[in-house]
């Protein structure tokens, strides 16, 4: 055995039946064990239960002492955009005396405004600037992280960033996800011809992208004055058909249908769904696509909050994440999100965590190798110093992380 952590006051499992996600009432059941101890060998657990059934499980472990911790599985923060230079807090401030998100995107401020610094930034600073968010998201507890491209939006510049986010993958601790956003606004340059962008993405960058590897999933901002419902079925259809799979930011602003979308596409993820409808609810609960709600968002934006009582209660498979971006989340502080989910979308604390990681995982392709802390899977865990769950959430705006271990291996120690 390589590594032993003994005398945890609680280990949250999450699931301790292979479960691939979690739905309904079981949302918010934590699987917890008191007074536990896990196995790790070879990057694996290969035991999780109570201390006093731990036999000889401790056999030439390093050994963690968890007393009066909480263990969970690794965070799997599956919305972000942390690749980009500059940041907007002019906007927010534009924001607090009364303008709205679109009037500043409509006066080249948003993520026009993003484009124009990312443009402008060599690989190795907007390198350097996304590692540093990946160390705090890691710092949180994130041991896997979505990132999305689309702060560059030309071929040249989409892939300069795909490439940010392929080389900080193969640098780690973490492991990264990339999908490609090419459609997260139409640039400036096609701004009178936004069937053009919508070809060059068909056409040049969505091929590009595939045949260079650099993407697992395609991505679109499928939102009034951004991209139609219609432009975003050519974008994510071409990319189903170049072996991509797919996520779409759905509803967030208006209530466009991009829930229904996602469902119908078999999108893995619809994401956001602040203004989504209960057709869009019943259709993504309905697919098995998952529901990410980015709770920072809507709290930064003061817009109404995601109804994830509403999707939870009708069977969706419900994921929280971060949405890191410079223009309305700027956090990597994940704890403080379920802290906002607690108490704004009324999720309880272990709902919160079974969002936050099998779910999340569940959207990424990953549930068969993280999301839970059983046997078998990758050892990813969290060990928090709260006596227990509810502590992280309840006690807000510090970050309880003591140790982060990914692949069995202790990555961050506060
Ligand atoms: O998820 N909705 C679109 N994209 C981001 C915001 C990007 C930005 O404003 O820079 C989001 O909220
Ligand atoms: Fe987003």
């Amino acid at each position: 055995m390589d590594l032993f952590i003994r005398n945890a006051a609680e280990v949250v499992c999450i699931s301790r039946t292979g479960a691939r996600d979690k739905t309904g009432s079981n949302l918010a059941e934590p699987e917890a064990i008191q007074n536990a101890g896990i196995a790790i060998d070879h990057g694996r657990i290969a035991w999780v239960g109570p201390m006093a059934e731990s036999q000889d499980h401790f056999q030439g472990a390093t050994v963690i002492d968890a007393t009066g911790k909480t263990v969970i599985p690794g965070l799997v923060d599956s919305h972000t955009h942390l690749v980009f230079a500059g940041s907007r807090e002019m906007e927010f401030e534009a924001r607090l005396q009364g303008k709205t998100y679109q009037q500043i995107a409509a006066a080249g401020g948003g993520i026009q405004a993003t484009v124009n610094s990312v443009r402008q930034a060599a690989l190795e600073d907007l390198k350097e600037q996304a590692r540093r968010r990946l160390r705090e998201l890691l710092a949180f507890g994130a041991t896997t992280i979505e990132v999305k491209s689309g702060y560059g939006l030309s071929l040249e510049d989409e892939l300069k960033c795909l490439r940010v986010i392929a080389a900080l993958n193969r640098e780690g601790p973490w492991e990264l996800v990339p999908t490609f956003l090419g459609a997260h606004a139409v640039p400036a340059e096609y701004a009178s011809n936004r069937a053009g962008y919508v070809r060059q993405l068909t056409t040049e960058m969505l091929p590009e992208v595939a045949r260079l590897g650099l993407a697992e999933y395609c991505d679109v901002f499928c939102e009034t004055g951004v991209f139609s419902l219609f432009e975003s079925e050519l974008i994510l259809t071409r990319a189903r058909e170049l072996g991509m799979k797919l996520r779409v930011h759905a509803d967030e602003l208006t209530p466009l249908g991009g829930g229904e979308l996602a469902a119908r596409l078999g999108a893995a993820s619809a994401d956001h769904l602040l203004r989504v409808s209960a057709r869009g609810i019943e259709a993504l609960a309905e697919a098995g696509t998952v529901a990410i709600l980015l709770p920072g968002t809507a709290f930064f934006l003061g817009e109404a909050y995601a109804p994830a009582r509403r999707l939870i209660e009708r069977g969706a498979i419900v994921a929280l994440a971060s949405d890191c971006n410079p223009g309305t989340c700027p956090t990597e502080n994940l704890q403080i999100l379920g802290t906002i989910a607690c108490t704004q979308m009324k999720m309880l604390p272990a709902e919160v965590l079974s969002a936050f990681t099998l779910n999340a995982a569940r959207s990424l392709g990953r549930e068969d190798r993280m999301g839970s802390i059983e046997a078998g899977k990758q050892a990813d865990l969290v060990i928090c110093d709260v006596p227990n769950h509810r502590q992280l959430f309840y006690h807000f705006g510090v970050n309880h992380v003591w140790q982060v271990i990914k692949r069995g291996r202790v990555v961050h120690a506060a």
